[in-house]
């Protein structure tokens, strides 16, 4: 099934591309995850019913939609992008036609990611190429800040990962790499998943 049937059977439309006008120096553009990917991400690494998980820069809300639509647990999206973030909110209110019957909440929220106020209770981290590792770097902060007041054990799933991003967790935080979900049949040697854990001391 394309990517548009797809949309179609969750109610959304989140194809496309959107260039930033300016920012594109620490703000990447908008393109989804495909479908495919999550699929296979998600074949390979399960979220429990006890996650709760933040799409860092989530677009229009694809994967949002997809892990609440599959794993029915909470899901935030924060978007930086206003019009982006509308159309997140419009897929909201059609998504929600056909979910109605899932009592897990799905959230968006406008503003930058680096200012996002990390929950205690969330415990999965979506990144798919949102921002510069300069952002990261704070944004990854702020959820060992979070770790530290609350402890629990936590994962951030890296889509399309570049090395700087790599170097930055594996070198200079306690995250440990479990996973590597590459997509079959390519080239690129970016077209993967990478999983880190943080675990709770016991
Ligand atoms: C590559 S898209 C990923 C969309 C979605 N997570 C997915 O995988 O389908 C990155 C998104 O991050 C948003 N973004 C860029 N910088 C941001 C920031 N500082 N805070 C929040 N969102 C940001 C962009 O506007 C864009 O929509």
């Amino acid at each position: 099934m394309g990517e548009s049937k797809r949309d179609k059977s969750l109610g959304i439309k989140t194809t496309g591309l959107r260039e930033w006008k300016d920012r594109r120096d620490q703000y990447n553009r908008y393109e989804a995850t495909p479908y495919k990917a999550l699929d296979r991400l998600f074949k390979y690494h399960k979220l429990s019913k006890d996650d709760k998980v933040v799409d860092f820069g989530c677009g229009k809300g694809r994967v949002s939609f997809y892990i609440h639509n599959r794993f029915q647990i909470p899901v935030t999206g924060i978007e930086a992008n206003p019009i982006t973030y509308e159309e997140a909110l419009d897929n909201k209110r059609t998504y929600i036609l056909k979910a109605n019957h899932i009592s897990a909440p799905i959230n968006f929220q406008y503003g930058l990611a680096e200012h996002y106020q990390i929950d205690y209770d969330d415990s999965c981290f979506y990144f798919f190429n949102p921002f510069s590792v300069e952002i990261f770097k704070k944004v990854v902060t702020n959820i060992l800040f979070s770790v530290a007041d609350s402890k629990r054990t936590i994962h951030l799933i890296l889509f399309y990962p570049l090395p700087e991003f790599k170097r930055y967790l594996e070198q200079h935080t306690p995250f440990e790499m479990i996973n590597k979900i590459k997509m079959p049949l390519t080239s690129d040697k970016y077209n993967k998943f990478l999983v880190y854990r943080l675990q709770e001391d016991i």
